[in-house]
């Protein structure tokens, strides 16, 4: 039995490729897992999947909608009971944001900023009376595009570097309460729905550089988990890049 068996995860875009990866690990690890997602049959496959061996159950909200992180905490409180861990791995789509800046459609960046950091900031609001029960953690997942500056990411530069920062704020306030907050910041995930949304080329192009072979959903998993439980007690605030050797 590990020491975090039976406490809660939620985990916000859990029915995606590093979410459901999450899920697999911190149920094998004695977690009760709540999956979040946009899609309803996607929610629920992963959910009947993961049921045959421990508790599970999936919520189905938008967070384009404005009371969505707000409902989704209350009905995982409601269904669990408490909450001790939540991990924000959704991922809006790249419509208009994507590109050169020039080439970009300034009337998508407010909506594009809005899903990225203010979902996580309305997400961490939900949550804190949960978290700070019994020293939880929170975890977003970012991106390098918020660390390393490259060509082609100046919106989600701005948009990762905007929840970074809130991370590492909200991290040292927190920290008064018990609880914990970390960034979880990858590149180029093999595999992922990202990754297929980024091309081939891309993606070809930047595993000729990653001298350690970009990481996968599974790679991801347990330092995620690790970081909500018993042995991350006394770290928070951290940017963690996962990235293969591309960036240091
Ligand atoms: N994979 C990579 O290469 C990579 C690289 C850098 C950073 N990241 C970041 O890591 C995180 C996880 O990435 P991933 O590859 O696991 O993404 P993914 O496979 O595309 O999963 C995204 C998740 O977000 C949910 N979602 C998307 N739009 C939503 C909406 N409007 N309302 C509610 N849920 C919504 C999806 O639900 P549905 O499936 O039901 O739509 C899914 O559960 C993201 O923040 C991503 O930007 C990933």
């Amino acid at each position: 039995m590990t020491a975090d068996k039976g406490k809660v995860m939620l985990i916000a875009g859990g029915s995606g490729s590093i979410g459901s990866a999450i899920a697999r690990e911190a149920q094998t690890q004695g977690w009760t897992v709540a999956i979040h997602g946009r899609c309803a049959d996607k929610v629920n496959a992963l959910a009947s999947q993961l049921g045959v061996t421990g508790p599970v159950e999936g919520f189905v909200a938008d967070i384009r909608e404005g009371d969505a992180a707000q409902a989704l905490v209350a009905e995982v409180a409601e269904q669990f009971g408490r909450i001790d861990a939540v991990i924000d791995c959704t991922a809006c789509g790249p419509v208009g944001i994507t590109g050169l800046f020039a080439e970009t459609e300034p009337n998508a960046f407010g909506a594009f900023l809005d899903q990225s950091v203010g979902w996580l900031e309305r997400l961490a609001h939900a949550a804190y009376p949960h978290l700070v029960q019994d020293g939880g953690t929170l975890i977003s997942f970012a991106s390098d595009a918020g660390v390393f500056a490259a060509p082609r990411q100046t919106l989600i530069g701005a948009a990762r570097a905007a929840a970074i920062g809130f991370i590492r704020n909200f991290a040292l306030e927190a920290a008064r309460h018990g609880v914990r907050a970390h960034c979880i910041s990858p590149s180029f995930v093999e595999g992922s729905e990202s990754a297929g949304r980024m091309g081939s080329e891309r993606m070809a192009k930047a595993a000729s550089r990653a001298s350690l072979g970009l990481p996968s959903a599974k790679d991801i998993a347990p330092l995620a988990v690790f970081l909500c439980g018993e042995g991350a007690q006394k770290i928070t605030g951290q940017v963690i890049s996962i990235n293969g050797g591309l960036h240091a």
